[in-house]
């Protein structure tokens, strides 16, 4: 079944120049059909803990026919924001449904740095109620891994109601059945007379992080992704690194005496320290370079005793993942079933 009804390439355009495309009717009749009675299921089925927070609910969208259904999003969503759809993963999908007696007004917020793009498929949509985006005003991507740490720790000089008094609204009317992409940690943005709406929110990034641990692919990247014992030198150097997809954020801190550590937050995990030299070599870590690539231009050596040591280190503590050479992982994509 198809889940999209559109041609990508039409939208590619408006997406690059205003950061968000409305589709209307985007989806197929089959795939809407079967999202109705799906979100239904989902709600009923518990809504997740840890996300019933403000005035709604969330639960977490099991896909029907996960390998077909990510393919398609994927490559749809790729295409229209121009990337690479083997780079993007799924770090979010939520069945969101706002109370009866949401507030009609709530004030914008942005996504968190995960959710680089947020892809809705509304199913239920009351008449007066919209999608309100800022395309236009202080489009910075928000560093954190959660609206609540921007939100608490911004400037009261920039706070949206200060920074968007001016700014020009754009109020998308959607409808169920419509496709709406937008840069979700980037815009401003907020849902107008929310009460009674049911969105599917799929958000991805193209930069391996999925700190929920929500892409239905995650073990299969796991089963590709190697554990550094069993490399010989040789190996470990063709490999690629990869910041882990758990890691939140890497940070420099100071305590009151200025003393200076780095820290790796992994969600869920303890707090790991890192040294200077990890720190450089994490920098370098791009998805593209292999290991003997990240030592040479750090400037470390490759012996057991020095860079292979640390990556290997790094790798067992969870803070990279290490991937076979592109070679190697095309001719295994292409074995599977
Ligand atoms: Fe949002």
């Amino acid at each position: 079944m198809k889940i999209f009804d559109f041609n990508p390439d039409e939208y590619v355009p408006a997406f690059a120049q205003r950061g968000y495309v409305h589709i209307e009717k985007g989806l197929s009749e089959d795939f809407f059909a079967l999202l109705s009675a799906h979100v239904v299921q989902t709600l009923e089925a518990g809504v997740m803990k840890d996300f019933a927070l403000g005035d709604k609910q969330q639960a977490l969208y099991r896909m029907p026919e996960e390998r077909i259904f990510c393919t398609e999003l994927k490559r749809t969503v790729g295409a229209i924001c121009r990337i690479n759809p083997e780079r993007l993963l799924i770090s979010e999908r939520h069945v969101k449904s706002y109370n009866e007696d949401a507030n009609p007004s709530p004030p914008p917020h942005k996504d968190r740095f995960a959710s680089e793009l947020a892809v809705g498929f509304p199913v239920h949509v009351p008449r007066d109620s919209a999608l309100v985006l800022y395309p236009e005003t202080d489009v910075v991507v928000n560093p954190f891994n959660s609206w609540a740490e921007l939100r608490e720790g911004i400037h009261p000089k920039h706070h949206p109601e200060k920074i968007l008094k001016a700014a020009k609204p754009v109020e998308i009317r959607d409808s169920p059945g419509d496709v709406i992409v937008f840069r979700g940690s980037a815009i401003w943005h907020l849902r107008s007379n929310p009460a009674g709406t049911i969105i599917l929110y799929l958000k991805l990034n193209s930069f391996n992080c999925d700190t929920l641990g929500e892409d239905p692919f995650t073990s299969d990247y796991l089963k590709v992704a190697r554990t550094p014992q069993s490399l010989s030198d040789a190996e470990l150097r063709v490999s690629i690194p990869l910041i882990s997809r758990r890691v939140d954020s890497v940070q420099k801190r100071y305590n009151r005496d200025w003393r200076e550590t780095l820290v790796v937050s992994i969600r869920g995990s303890a707090t790991l320290s890192i040294d200077e030299m990890e720190f450089k070599a994490l920098k370098l870590m791009d998805g593209i370079r292999s290991v003997g690539s990240v030592l040479d231009q750090a400037c470390l050596g490759s012996g057991p005793e020095s860079g292979l040591a640390m990556i290997q280190s790094l790798a067992q503590r969870g803070i990279i993942d290490l991937l076979q050479h592109e070679s190697e992982r095309s001719l295994q994509t292409d074995e599977r079933p």
